[in-house]
């Protein structure tokens, strides 16, 4: 099977890297990275940590607009999947890389297959629900984390080549779980008890009331807030003037790789968070999470008392997360650790 994967930012790292190690043992795979994400430490960190095959194609897209930069990465994709005649293509998660790959696959000869699919949250708002919500729609093959997200699926029309192999998030956590003994987080200043923070969605950063308001949150808890950045955030900070304000409130660091901060995440009393991967990882290593938006697509840690809705109102967060506790019991929610071996079989029957 020739499978052709399109990664872009930096969650499609970690969701491809446990995908392309099942590759690797009978298939053929070309891994494109569209440049959506360059910084080292968004880009390259990750492929040097983690089992990610060398990029056959690097687009170099880089940012801009949604439609400049989608529409610059399918020109390049579209010439690519021409040449390459692939079996399937492979998109993960919800980003403008994943969008573009899947409206030049759907026009293709190649299956497209989407990695977490049938994830909503209901907010149209989000560049990543509309990215989602299409890629699903014109997805040939669908790989939901979860019973719920096959659910949703169904009740948007979509039940054939639905399957549910759990969240390949958890596999490479899993993996780098037994690695963490070799991770140095020496190099990061922090005390024994503290929150963790990241902030990166439109939402939260395109709008200073939003931002300023989280910012004073971190500024009055209990304990102290290690918030490693997205480069996007530290600019927002800096043009609103809220920079000075941030760096009091909180440690603010540059963004750490990937087993610094899954350490990061164990090792905090509580996360505060508006990313859609850290809800899990939060989850998955029992660090309560309080999430900085007002919907999440992944309402199961809602439902299971190990996460909470706040948005971004000040008060609404420090409360959240001055009570945060860890709940009795913690149910199986997205899979046990296999979901690429489980995505690797399925795709192999689906494409002959
Ligand atoms: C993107 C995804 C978002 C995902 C996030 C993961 C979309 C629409 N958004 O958001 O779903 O949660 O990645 O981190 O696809 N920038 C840099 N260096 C970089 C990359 C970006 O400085 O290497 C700055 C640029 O100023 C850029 C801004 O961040 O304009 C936003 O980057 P972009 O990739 O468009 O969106 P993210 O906010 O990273
Ligand atoms: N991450 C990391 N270092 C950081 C912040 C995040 O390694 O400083 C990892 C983390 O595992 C997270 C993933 O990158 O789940 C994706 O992060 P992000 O929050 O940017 O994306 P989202 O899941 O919101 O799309």
């Amino acid at each position: 099977m020739n499978v052709l994967s399109v990664v872009g930012a930096r969650p499609q790292f970690v969701k491809a890297a446990a995908v392309s190690q099942q590759l690797q043992h009978d298939h053929d795979e070309l891994l494109v990275h569209t440049g959506q994400h360059y910084d080292p430490e968004l880009s390259e960190v990750f492929f040097q940590e983690l089992a990610l095959p060398k990029p056959a194609f690097h687009l170099g897209v880089g940012s801009g607009s949604h439609a400049h930069q989608t529409a610059e990465m399918m020109t390049e994709l579209e010439r690519i999947v021409d040449d390459e005649s692939p079996d399937a293509v492979l998109v993960y998660g919800d980003t403008n890389s994943t969008l573009a790959a899947a409206l030049v696959a759907a026009k293709s000869s190649a299956k497209l297959a989407h990695v977490e699919a049938g994830l909503r949250s209901y907010d149209w708002s989000m560049p990543e629900e509309v990215n989602r919500k299409l890629t699903d729609h014109c997805s040939d093959i669908l790989f939901a984390p979860g019973q719920h997200a096959k659910e949703t699926l169904a009740q948007e029309g979509i039940s054939e080549n639905v399957f549910v192999p759990g969240d390949v998030m958890y596999d490479t956590l899993v993996q780098i779980r037994d690695r963490l003994h070799d991770t140095d987080v020496s190099g990061i200043e922090r005390p024994e008890e503290y929150v963790l923070a990241t902030v990166h969605r439109a939402k939260n950063t395109d709008d200073r009331d939003r931002l300023a308001s989280i910012v004073d949150a971190f500024s009055q808890l209990h304990v102290p807030v290690v918030f490693p950045a997205h480069p996007r955030t530290v600019t927002a900070l800096q043009e609103y003037g809220l920079w000075d304000r941030a760096t009091e409130a909180a440690r603010v660091i540059d963004p750490v790789d990937y087993g610094q901060f899954i350490t990061l995440v164990e090792d905090a009393i509580c996360v505060a968070t508006d990313s859609g991967g850290v809800q899990k990882e939060a989850f998955y290593l029992d660090t309560p999470c309080v999430t900085l938006r007002e919907t999440t697509e992944w309402i199961e840690t809602v439902d299971a008392g190990w996460n909470t809705l706040v948005g971004a109102e000040t008060s609404r967060i420090v409360d959240a997360v001055r009570t945060a506790v860890d709940p009795p019991a913690k149910p199986d929610l997205y899979g046990n650790g296999n979901a690429a071996a489980r995505i690797v079989e399925q795709l192999e029957r689906s494409v002959h």
